[in-house]
């Protein structure tokens, strides 16, 4: 955007009617003071001076032109203030200068959903019972309309029937999975007496539903809105639109397990909750959170479950520079059984006590259930606390190796001796990519192509042997993909990756997802991906002649008469040269 129309934007954006609509004013002489809408204050340090047109914390500095105080206000792209800013003020801006709001029919239609669980939830008997019982869960109204919680009546297709009505397009019904096609033709809503939390995205848009059953003999107790073009669980958070003003001015954000964590940790005034939706946390994840703070507290179960999820997601959250502290909920609660327990204050008061850095965590934690006597728990301690320490700062390595000394019960020497030198550091991102070879690079794309579409995983499959892939951790993935497509349609990444031992799982998010073409969404063409079987079919073919020679050799005059014939038809295959890629 060019310089001059900013400035024009600015200028007719007349700062004290802006900063009024999110910040409580009070006249000081030329200017206007409030509280601080960037960080937590008692006293004003707001000022607003309508004569400059900027508006600036005087304690923490934010705030500016009117543009920059709206960005931040809103938590949207300084290109994005200035164009509503322009709009507001009735600037023409080029064509080629506004982006169309993507899916905005879809982000109408789930609003309307949304207003009709909302709606059933308040006004219809069944949905009266899920109100008495949201009240003895200590819902109260406030934090329903907060929440935005509803209900999806029994009756099949009320849903489905109202949206028609209304004149949506049952295509986009289906397509964002609120309403679903049985086998005899007739439409049906996915969910179905069901309590409802709207799930946003960071802007604020309902993109999908969650639905708890109350009905004890369900087997599902949460079902999820399936994947859409607008709703990626591995990109979302629950409440982090509605939790982002809080957010910023505690600088600080709580992570929770679940929905009704983050409700009643809301009710219990500590607004700044956000919630992963039952799957593990993901890059993206920790990379919403740090667009908004740095700073992070896990408040995960106290149960097992939650621990080794903490685990898990502490690593994920610090390599993309969060600071992280772990609240461990005792008596193995969850955050919600806490509160109703022993109240509000009890629970501010755990994140005074109970706060754990990580190293701290993670050493409570391999230690957890380990006799010190067995000599198998004592392995298992003792890596995982060398692991975690392995990069750690010099200082900190020094308490823990202290710590896990005493525990062991042996001198400190022992421990620091064989492994204090200091570690290799592993090679940046950048630096690993361009080691790949092509070969190597084949094998990934492929998995990334099989991971997209059934249709290429089954080509890959005819084309491919499970031997033909070198690197084994890919070859492993590889049949797991293949299993998932018997029995889905689609895959799901973060089902998917769910099902995965670590090993895979880090090289599926960190080679393939994350460093890959994944991000950038390329179309993957057909002949493409041959092209690229072909080429793993040669390296594989290479790797096996080379095999071949190599025994045919050793075997000196009496070569197997199977192993001859097959290197006479491992080199035809070979004559057969693939397409360079
Ligand atoms: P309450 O049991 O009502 O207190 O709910 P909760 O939100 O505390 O749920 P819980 O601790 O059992 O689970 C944590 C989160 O995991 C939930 O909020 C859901 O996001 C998710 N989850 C739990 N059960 C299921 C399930 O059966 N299916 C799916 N897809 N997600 C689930
Ligand atoms: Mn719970």
């Amino acid at each position: 955007m060019e310089e001059k129309l900013i400035q024009e934007i600015n200028e007719k954006t007349p700062i004290l009617d802006l900063v009024s609509e999110f910040v409580s004013l009070s006249k000081r002489g030329k200017n206007y003071m409030g509280l601080c809408p960037f960080h937590q204050e008692k006293t004003p340090s707001f000022s607003v001076s309508p004569e400059k047109n900027i508006a600036k914390c005087m304690s923490c500095g934010e705030g500016g032109t009117p543009i920059n105080f709206y960005r931040k206000i809103k938590n949207i792209s300084f290109e994005e203030a200035a164009q509503e800013l322009a709009q507001r003020a009735g600037i023409q801006i080029k064509q080629v200068n506004v982006k169309k709001e993507p899916f905005e029919k879809e982000f109408k239609l789930m609003e309307e959903v949304t207003n009709f669980y909302q709606f059933n939830l308040k006004h219809s008997e069944k949905g009266h019972d899920v109100l008495d019982y949201l009240v003895k869960r200590e819902v109260n109204d406030k934090l329903i309309d907060h929440f935005r919680l509803g209900y999806a009546p029994p009756f099949g297709n009320t849903l489905y029937q109202l949206l028609k009505d209304k004149g949506y397009e049952t295509t986009d019904m289906i397509k964002l999975g609120v309403v679903k096609q049985s086998d005899d033709g007739s439409y049906y809503d996915l969910f179905s007496d069901r309590l409802i939390f709207p799930i946003t995205n960071p802007k604020g848009n309902v993109v999908g539903f969650s639905g708890r059953t109350l009905n004890k003999n369900e087997n599902a107790k949460y079902i999820n809105s399936p994947e859409s073009v607008i709703f990626k669980k591995g990109s979302l958070l629950y409440h982090l639109f509605e939790a982002s003003s809080a957010i910023r001015k505690s600088k600080q954000a709580i992570l929770y397990e679940g929905f009704f964590d983050v409700i009643s940790s809301f009710g219990a005034g500590i607004e700044n909750g956000i919630a992963s939706m039952g799957t593990a946390l993901t890059k993206d994840h920790a990379k919403l959170i740090k667009n908004m703070t740095s700073s992070l507290v896990i408040a995960y179960d106290g149960d097992s479950a939650g621990l080794k999820a903490s685990e898990q997601a502490i690593s994920i959250l610090e390599k993309e520079g969060l600071k992280i502290e772990v609240l461990t909920i005792p008596e193995k609660m969850d955050p919600d059984d806490f509160i109703k327990a022993y109240g509000p204050e009890q629970y501010e008061n755990l994140f005074a006590e109970f706060l754990k850095d990580p190293y701290q965590f993670r050493y409570a934690y391999y230690k957890m259930g380990k006799n010190l006597q067995n000599a198998n728990d004592i392995q298992a301690f003792k890596l995982n606390v060398m692991k975690m320490i392995e990069y750690a700062d010099i200082s900190i390595r020094a308490i823990y190796i202290k710590k896990l000394a005493d525990d062991l019960g042996i001198p400190i020497e022992e421990l620091s001796q064989t492994k204090t030198k200091p570690q290799p550091k592993p090679l940046p991102k950048s630096d690993r990519k361009m080691m790949i070879d092509r070969h190597t690079r084949a094998e990934y794309y492929l998995i990334f192509a099989m991971l997209r579409d059934k249709k290429h995983a089954k080509t890959i499959q005819k084309q491919l042997k499970r031997t033909d892939f070198a690197d084994h951790v890919a070859s492993s993935i590889r049949s797991k993909i293949v299993d998932y497509y018997d029995d889905h349609e689609f895959l799901v990444l973060e089902d998917f990756l769910d099902t995965l031992p670590q090993e895979e799982r880090a090289f599926l998010e960190d080679i393939i997802l994350n460093d890959w073409f994944w991000k950038i969404k390329v179309e993957m063409q057909d002949i493409e991906i041959l092209d690229y079987a072909k080429l793993v079919k040669e390296a594989s073919l290479k790797r096996r002649l080379q095999y071949l020679n190599e025994k045919i050799k050793l075997s000196g005059d009496h070569p197997k008469e199977k192993d001859l014939n097959e290197r006479d038809q491992v080199i035809k295959d070979l004559k057969h040269k693939p397409r360079e890629v």
